[in-house]
């Protein structure tokens, strides 16, 4: 579904009178296509950090960043793709200083769907000074997320100790974070990709929900970056999830995950036709919104069995199962509603806070595994299920995102492939949302 807005405030004329008027001019972001460079322009790389520093421009520059550091003679000149700044070693408050003047001189600069990432360290509980420096990087990065416009988006990087932040970076510089705003990743570990075109290549992928909307979005990505992916999704859906299996080589596996059999049904297909596993997208999902005063019990059990009781049932048979290939990667699709809440959604809500419980509960035996669990929690997307809300809603809930727009099934499944690929193997138990910075919530 196009937004007309805008579409209009893109045209010649529209964003005239969009200046003029002083509305809202969302910008078209910039999105991945297979060929791109990581960054298409410059980006200007500087910090105090001197550990971290000393090896990230080499990276960058290896996976094809101009890089360039303020001393730079045409830095005053420039038009930046991307500010990087590393505040690893930010442990006073005056540190904080030397990174606003960093900023203040580039963010001018900054052209658009440009990127804005900081590099930083965890509070650990051990200094006052040394925490309220590194938790002041939080609330600076998403103050940033929702000063910057034309596109561009400010997102934050922790890293725990020797961590290699290459793979989160070469993620948020690139067009696959575009709607990917006012985030903080922990990165705890990982590798660059084998091939960063193809980094799922020869793994086996099983995708639910996938007959339409953002499941479908995340065949198509997956399979674009290598993966065998099997489509499976209810009965019903069969015509549907034949079209996606045909479009990207897949396979098809009619499959309601609420049945108590799904589970078992689910191992034994995965094992006898596809030796096993390596990415498992949990995306089925549904909606029964009521007021709570007003819900029936099927509504509330409905809404709970598909969304986190079939998920917790599957995972926990996977986990015990050789099926699932150790250093496997299990993502889960939560909800901006279950962080936020949302009237009307007290079931869908406690359905999707409850994912972010479970992966978190999970980590620690996945990782044992040397396998992830993760959870996407997507903000407003446009796809089937929004379509159906009222259009005054619909075109408010739009624009309430730094972004000032809706993001789209692929932007949430980039985020997906991302955290399916064996480089982000150091985010485990983690929420990532996929929201344009979102207004409402955290
Ligand atoms: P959709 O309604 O377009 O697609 C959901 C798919 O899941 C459908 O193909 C449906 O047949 C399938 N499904 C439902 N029950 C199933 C079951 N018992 N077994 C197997 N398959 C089943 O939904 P959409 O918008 O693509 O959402 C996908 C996921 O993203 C859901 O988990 C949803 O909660 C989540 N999400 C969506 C947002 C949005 O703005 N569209 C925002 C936040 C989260």
């Amino acid at each position: 579904m196009s937004d007309r807005y805008l579409n209009l405030v893109n045209s010649g004329m529209g964003k005239t009178v969009a200046s003029r008027l002083g509305l809202p001019r969302p910008e078209v972001l910039r999105r991945y296509h297979v060929g791109d460079p990581l960054l298409p322009g410059p980006l200007l790389l500087g910090g105090s950090g001197a550990p971290v520093l000393a090896g990230l421009a080499g990276v960058l520059k290896a996976a094809g960043v101009d890089v360039r550091d303020a001393d730079a003679a045409d830095a005053a000149e420039a038009r930046w793709a991307g500010l990087v700044y590393d505040a690893t070693d930010a442990n006073e408050i005056r540190d904080l200083a030397v990174l606003r003047d960093f900023f203040a001189g580039a963010l001018r600069r900054l052209g658009p769907s440009g990127r804005v990432i900081v590099l930083g360290r965890s509070p650990e509980g051990s200094d006052p000074v040394v925490d309220a420096t590194r938790q002041a990087l939080d609330g600076i990065v998403r103050s940033l997320g929702k000063e910057l416009r034309a596109g561009a988006t400010a997102n934050l990087v922790l890293i725990e100790g020797d961590a290699s932040p290459e793979s989160a970076l070469r993620f948020l510089l690139s067009g696959r974070s575009a709607y990917v705003d006012g985030q903080l990743i922990r990165v705890g570990g990982g590798a660059a990709p084998a091939d960063p075109v193809r980094p799922l290549d020869g793994k086996i992928a099983l995708v639910t929900g996938a007959a339409r909307g953002i499941g479908s979005a995340i065949a198509d990505v997956l399979a674009r970056d290598g993966a065998h992916v099997i489509v499976a999704d209810l009965p019903a859906a069969g015509e549907g999830l034949a079209r996606v299996a045909n479009r990207i080589g897949g396979t098809t596996l009619q499959l309601d995950i609420a049945r108590p059999e799904a589970p078992a049904t689910l191992l034994s297909h995965l094992g006898e036709r596809h030796g096993g596993v390596d990415i498992v997208v949990h995306n089925a999902g549904i909606t029964r919104d009521r007021l709570l005063a007003n819900m029936k019990p099927e509504q509330w059990d409905s809404v709970l069995a598909v969304n986190l009781e079939a998920q917790l049932r599957i995972n926990t048979v996977l986990l015990g199962s050789t099926v699932l290939h150790d250093g496997a990667r299990v993502v889960c699709l939560a909800s901006t509603s279950g962080i936020a809440g949302n009237r009307g959604q007290t079931n869908y809500a406690a359905s999707k806070a409850g994912i972010i419980g479970m992966v978190r509960s999970y980590a620690s035996a996945f990782a044992r595994r040397e396998a992830t669990i993760n959870a996407i929690a997507p903000g407003f997307i446009d796809t089937d299920m929004t379509h159906a809300m009222p259009f005054a809603t619909r075109e408010v809930a739009r624009r309430l995102n730094s972004l000032q727009q809706a993001g789209l099934p692929v932007d949430v499944a980039e985020a997906v492939a991302w955290l399916a690929s064996p480089s982000a193997g150091g985010i485990n138990g983690q929420v990532l949302r996929v929201c344009g910075q979102n207004l409402v919530g955290a």
